[in-house]
């Protein structure tokens, strides 16, 4: 008999601690007898004592909490606005990083710390002594989760968004891999094409393969229906770490059954078993990863393994031929029945809205989820995935309208079949960076996702302005997209969460030396000046007049050469640039894209001043 033991935290702490708290990061600590939890956008990390069913401390830090990390008895816990990670258990000592940190992982011998800044697009290795300074090196764009490999000889960066035009045909969110001896990127490998929304990632313990699970965008094909995985699947995808490429990217989904949104990531100790939270569909799905590398190395015998029914058989096939011809492999990115029919993939609901963090405790037995939208914790066992004890930090009743349109956004439930939600498309109510053949002004002219933060203020919607206001392009987004039926107060509730968002300070600002405070000044000017003309279109607090222009940004799929004017606010974390995507960045867009002038006079700027536009650009 299944039981499960509901503890309502409300009782032990007030709830005027919290509004509504999130839990995403988790991480079982103190020989699995505490568990350790964040908020991204709390200022605190919980510490759970699963037994007593309590919270046995609340660590209070100065920053939001984007990560976690922990070794033995240590926790790693970056602060996002004052640059800082704080670390230790009973008393914490602060180590400064070189920028505003998100996602980290620790490198216990070398006694190295890796951080990553999404929004600058950096990564700093730092030197838990303090003896040797940070290293601070490029990466993709949005990197967010960070993998060290058991010898602590690299490390693997998951780049959440695609960097190129989103024009380019191989657009792809990328994972870097990082040399921790010689501190320097060894390689940047793209995933498959229309790959976005990386979360986390996980290395094998003989450190030869990273696995990376994302959503992937069918971008070629018009937004006209979703059966079979048509405009979004979601997958799994497996580098090969000692090649230094993609090896394989297979499918988490089932033909009927998309598996929107995959987010944690979490591996038995032999390297056997990967378990995966598919956040949209509120599941977590379990991998025999064994079989799996048996069947795509060719050392397993497909016909050798019991077939799970005869409908597979087509499935089936695709085994028998990999293992003839291995490059074969590319075609299990877009087949919907391979892991399930061979066995490798099971599919388990579990009770939580929105399950993001995963944990295996150190006994291997017990396997802890965060439930983001439910503010729940749910243990489960690790071997059947049924729920053994439910942690409830929450009231629900403390939601608001906005709250529940925010689990709306994410919940892919709410779709057809579970294939994608609106957070696929805007993750973190932003772009996901691809362009999508939407039907609402013509086919064969895809468009770059917009953000939405804003969007309630600067009508019209699109850009092309085909929607009068946000609230008639959400409910488009229902009917069109997910092809849903929602009810008023659905629609009411995301309206309410996407009129909440607002923009987020760049980073750029936390992270900025006087030199560079000093090109964002010099860029404001320059883009207030009338030379450039810039404020001449993009004025007001939000940057656009809500005008539709003809700036030459028409591409050769475009039916009109006019684009609405967009709202300059985020740009940091809002490329690529234009209505296509076109612009891989600021500079691209200034320069290579702006020949005649027609955008804003760039032409007579030089080098320095182009720098300084850009930071200006990037600190909005
Ligand atoms: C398949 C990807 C995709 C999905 C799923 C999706 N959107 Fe969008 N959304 C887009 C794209 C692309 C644009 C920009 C289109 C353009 O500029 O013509 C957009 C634009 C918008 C806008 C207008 C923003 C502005 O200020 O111009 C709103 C509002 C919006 N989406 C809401 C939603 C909601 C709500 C959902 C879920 C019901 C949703 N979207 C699902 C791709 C998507
Ligand atoms: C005549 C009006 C006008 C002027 C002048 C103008 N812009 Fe724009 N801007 C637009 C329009 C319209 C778009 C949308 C074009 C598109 O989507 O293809 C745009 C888009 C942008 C974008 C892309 C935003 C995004 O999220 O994709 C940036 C950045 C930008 N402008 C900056 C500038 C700068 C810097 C200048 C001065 C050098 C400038 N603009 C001058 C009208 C103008």
């Amino acid at each position: 008999m299944l039981r499960s033991i509901f503890v309502l935290f409300i009782f032990i702490y007030p709830l005027a601690v919290f509004s509504v708290i999130r839990p995403q990061e988790i991480s079982f600590i103190d020989q699995g007898r505490l568990l350790a939890v964040t908020a991204p956008d709390e200022r605190c990390v919980l510490i759970i004592d699963p037994a007593k069913g309590t919270i046995d401390r609340k660590i209070e830090l100065s920053g939001r909490v984007k990560g976690l990390a922990a070794w033995e008895n240590t926790l790693y816990m970056p602060e996002y606005e004052t640059q800082t990670v704080q670390y230790g258990f009973d008393n914490l000592e602060a180590l400064p990083v070189p920028v505003p940190p998100a996602g980290l992982a620790v490198a216990p011998i070398k006694k190295m710390l890796v951080v990553s800044s999404p929004g600058l697009n950096k990564v700093a290795i730092v030197d838990l002594m303090k003896k040797v300074p940070p290293t601070v090196l490029s990466t993709g764009n949005q990197p967010n989760a960070i993998a060290i490999s058991a010898d602590e000889s690299f490390a693997v960066v998951a780049n959440q968004l695609p960097a190129l035009s989103a024009l380019d045909t191989q657009t792809a969110a990328s994972v870097t891999l990082l040399n921790l001896n010689a501190k320097k990127i060894i390689k940047t490998i793209l995933l498959p094409y229309g790959s976005t929304n990386t979360r986390q990632i996980a290395l094998s313990p003989d450190g030869k393969w990273a696995y990376v699970v994302h959503t992937r965008g069918r971008v070629n094909m018009p937004t006209t229906q979703l059966e079979r995985g048509w405009v979004n699947t979601n997958a799994l995808s497996i580098i090969d770490l000692e090649a230094k490429s993609l090896y394989a990217s297979v499918l988490l989904d089932n033909v009927q059954r998309g598996a929107a949104d995959p987010w944690g990531i979490e591996l038995s100790p032999d390297g056997k078993t990967l378990w995966t939270s598919l956040s949209g569909v509120h599941e977590i799905a379990k991998l025999d990863l064994h079989l799996l590398h048996g069947l795509l190395d060719g050392s397993v015998i497909p016909s050798e393994i019991r077939k799970n029914d005869a409908k597979a058989r087509v499935a089936w096939d695709v085994w028998e031929e990999i293992r003839e011809d291995p490059a074969k492999r590319t075609e299990l990115q877009h087949d919907l029945a391979a892991l399930y029919a061979a066995g490798i993939l099971s599919r388990y609901p579990v009770p939580v809205n929105g399950p993001r963090g995963l944990a295996l405790s150190p006994d291997n037995k017990t396997l802890a989820v965060s439930g983001y939208y439910s503010a729940n914790i749910v243990l489960l066992d690790a071997n059947s995935l049924r729920p053994v004890q439910t942690l409830s930090l929450n009231d629900a009743d403390t939601e608001s309208v906005a709250d529940k349109g925010e689990a709306l956004f994410h919940d892919a439930v709410k779709g057809f079949q579970g294939w994608l939600s609106c957070a696929t498309c805007h993750p973190e109510g932003r772009s996901d960076g691809l362009n999508w053949d939407l039907l609402n002004d013509g086919i064969g002219n895809p468009k770059n996702t917009k953000s939405l933060v804003w969007s309630h203020e600067t009508p019209p919607a699109m850009s092309r302005g085909v929607r009068a206001s946000y609230d008639v392009a959400v409910n488009a987004g229902f009917k069109f997209i997910l092809f849903a039926q929602a009810t008023r107060e659905e629609t009411e509730a995301v309206k309410a969460y996407i009129q909440a968002l607002r923009h987020d300070k760049s980073p750029w600002l936390f992270a900025a030396e006087n030199e560079f405070l000093k090109r964002i000044k010099k860029g404001e000017k320059i883009f207030q000046s009338k030379k450039t003309g810039c404020a001449t279109c993009h004025t007001g607090p939000l940057l656009t007049d809500q005008k539709m222009y003809n700036v030459g940004t028409r591409h050769d799929l475009d039916y009109h050469d006019q684009f609405d004017n967009p709202t300059l606010m985020e740009l940091w974390r809002t490329g690529p640039y234009l209505h296509d995507g076109s612009a891989a960045d600021l500079l691209e867009m200034l320069t290579v894209l702006n020949k005649d002038d027609r955008h804003g006079v760039t032409s007579h700027l030089d080098e320095n001043e182009l720098k300084d536009l850009v930071a200006y650009l990037l600190s909005l």
